[in-house]
């Protein structure tokens, strides 16, 4: 899959250092006209189809719930860590991440949209921001774990946002980045349009009756089969400054580990 990337370099991104301005995915104009229009088309569908972003899950039994709190826990969350779940939606990641760092630890939250935060709220009790992964309003060195769930591609630019990831870490800090993935081609390729790009909309009208749900998983489609590869994203967390990234697979996710050196 080709990478999505312009010409331009951009210095300083949190560790000083340059790396490639990195688009998450190809742009898909059907959805909205411009780039600049991109960040507001997806924040007002978050905020249209958070009230049915929970009722998705469930459809499929939690287990994705499940898996965010294996794969963090296997990733090494441990009690008392201190941790920052960027993009938050309505608390999967944050939840497991509160039962992994117990009493001793603190779970902080971030996401754009007022709607998925509104729903958060309901589950999650920890202190919650109102921003976007390029931009953290924390001080340095500040998080032991930080984390993002399903959201890789609704950053404005790879580089930026993993540029942040890792000046709020502290060194010897994990990032742990959950992706969807698609086979890049030959049946499971197939197999995974058929079931992302049109059984999963339909199981979602279906149980929410929200146009805006089975858009919100449309365009999920959309964006995981025009997605950066897991090349890209692992060079790009080492570009930054990130030791030794590696990718996990476990299909339909794949999960991107890397730490920040110890100084
Ligand atoms: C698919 S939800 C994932 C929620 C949760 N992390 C999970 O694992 O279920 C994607 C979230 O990314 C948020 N988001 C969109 N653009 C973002 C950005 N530029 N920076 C951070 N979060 C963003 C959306 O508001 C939405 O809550």
């Amino acid at each position: 899959m080709d990478t999505p990337m312009d010409e331009t370099t951009q210095a300083d991104r949190g560790a000083d250092v340059a790396a490639p301005r990195i688009a998450p995915h190809k742009p898909l104009d059907n959805y909205y006209q411009s780039e600049e229009n991109r960040h507001k088309y997806v924040v007002d569908l978050f905020n249209q189809s958070a009230p049915h972003y929970n009722t998705i899950e469930k459809c499929f039994g939690n287990i994705g719930l499940w898996y965010r709190g294996f794969s963090l826990r296997r990733a090494g969350l441990a009690p008392g860590m201190r941790v920052l779940d960027v993009a938050m939606g309505t608390g999967a990641v944050a939840c497991n991440a509160v039962r992994l760092v117990g009493p001793e630890g603190r779970v902080f939250g971030i996401d754009p949209s007022v709607g998925m935060i509104r729903e958060a709220q309901k589950v999650f009790k920890g202190p919650v921001t109102r921003g976007v992964a390029g931009h953290l309003p924390f001080r340095d060195d500040r998080f032991d774990y930080l984390t993002m769930g399903i959201a890789l591609r609704h950053v404005a630019d790879l580089g930026e946002a993993f540029g942040e990831y890792y000046r709020v870490l502290k060194p010897g800090g994990t990032v742990w980045i959950l992706e969807a993935h698609v086979p890049p081609s030959g049946i499971g390729h197939w197999f995974t349009k058929m079931m992302w790009g049109k059984v999963i909309p339909g199981i979602t009208f279906l149980a929410t009756r929200s146009e805006p749900a089975k858009l919100l998983m449309d365009y999920y489609w959309d964006t995981i089969d025009q997605a950066a590869s897991r090349e890209t994203v692992t060079e790009t967390l080492k570009a930054v400054g990130f030791e030794e990234p590696t990718y996990r697979m476990a299909h339909p996710v794949c999960e991107f580990v890397a730490q920040k050196p110890l100084r």
